[in-house]
């Protein structure tokens, strides 16, 4: 038994997790990321986001990502695809990352704090900037043509420190709100079978942000054009973590839209380490509490983990001083977590 085997006989679709190239010369972490009873799903960490498929414009290098698929194919698991149009992990050509407020915590407002010329000199026209998003995803989704479970069509694309508008990047600058119904109709016209999802944070414990979401799924389904699901990325805090209930009831929100859902990049951190039992116990429980919601949820296909070991999860490098996130430690140890999750799923 373990956690994808157990979801299976729970219903479920998969449980999966995030892995890329980065860590495939480590013999212990292959060993757990290829056990098809824990893994049925894998998830590119970067090699399918843009600086990794066109780090040059109008050049599509699929190098990584190829590996990613292949360790997968080779274990039989799936893939969902991440991620074509975000923020971040984008290359430096044309100054596509270029946005306002990605870096520095302006006060509220902060939009207006760079005027609209400084995005404008970015020299992309509403035009350009549309023919360029087009050819990524037109390209990329047709080299994955078959492969991908699902698409992350468009991630993050709500703001969240201010009135939870759209987040300010190029796209929204340049082509306003249309680029995300744009993007999913050129995903859509590449791969009619894939999944075409949105995908975001902070849905789950951000009422605005997740009024914004529906908003952005309405503003997609009423132009005719198709999205299939909505990822709840699930990056979570122990003890900060909604109830099983409450997290059922926010993944409820998209379901009554005709939608699928799924937890897409979860993991839940301590605040203070090293934790001590206490916290581990609670941990166990928040875990427990996100896979218990999708299975409380008919439309949800499963549960993705944002790596399975401290050891390669962002949190460390990004949140100094928090971690301890995983079901693995850095030392391939398991934590209480991954009982939990599978005590659960038996008593399912
Ligand atoms: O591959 C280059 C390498 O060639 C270079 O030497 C090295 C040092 O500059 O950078 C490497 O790229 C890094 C990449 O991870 C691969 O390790 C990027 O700098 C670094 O920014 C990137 O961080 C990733 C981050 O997204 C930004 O793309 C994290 O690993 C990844 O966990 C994180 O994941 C995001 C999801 O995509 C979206 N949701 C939030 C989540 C956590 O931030």
């Amino acid at each position: 038994d373990g956690l994808h085997s157990l979801m299976v006989k729970a219903g479920k679709m998969y449980f999966g997790t995030a892995a890329d190239v980065n860590s495939f010369n480590d013999t212990e972490y292959m060993a757990i990321m290829s056990n098809k009873n824990d893994f049925g799903m894998i998830t590119a960490e970067n090699s399918n986001k843009w600086d990794e498929t066109e780090a040059v414009q109008g050049d599509f290098t699929f190098t990584k990502a190829d590996r990613v698929v292949a360790k997968a194919k080779q274990n039989g698991q799936m893939m969902r695809c991440h991620t074509l149009v975000w923020h971040k992990g984008l290359p430096s050509w044309g100054n596509l990352a270029f946005s306002p407020c990605v870096m520095i915590l302006l006060p509220p407002g902060c939009a207006d704090s760079l005027p609209y010329s400084a995005v404008a000199d970015s020299a992309w026209t509403n035009e350009t900037l549309i023919a360029v998003m087009e050819t990524h995803i037109t390209n990329v989704v047709t080299h994955f043509k078959g492969i991908c479970y699902a698409w992350h069509v468009v991630n993050e694309a709500i703001e969240d420190i201010y009135n939870p508008g759209y987040r300010e990047t190029v796209f929204s600058k340049v082509i306003g709100g249309d680029y995300i119904p744009i993007a999913f109709s050129a995903a859509a016209a590449a791969d009619k079978d894939a999944k075409l999802y949105y995908t975001d944070y902070g849905l789950e414990s951000m009422t605005e942000k997740l009024n914004a979401a529906l908003i952005i799924v309405d503003d997609i389904q009423s132009r005719g054009i198709r999205i299939d699901g909505v990822g709840l990325q699930g990056h979570n805090i122990v003890g900060a973590t909604p109830s099983r209930a409450s997290l059922g009831e926010t993944l409820r929100n998209f379901t009554a839209l005709g939608l699928e859902v799924a937890w897409t990049e979860v993991e839940i951190r301590h605040g203070q380490l090293p934790p001590n039992e206490t916290a581990l116990q609670q941990q166990a429980q928040d875990y427990a509490a996100i896979v218990g919601s999708c299975l409380d949820v008919k439309e949800c296909v499963g549960v993705t983990i944002w790596q399975f070991t401290d050891k390669y999860n962002w949190v460390p490098q990004s949140l100094p001083g928090e971690g301890d996130a995983c079901l693995w430690s850095a030392e391939y140890q398991r934590r209480p977590a991954y009982d939990a999750i599978l005590d659960l799923l038996r008593g399912t």
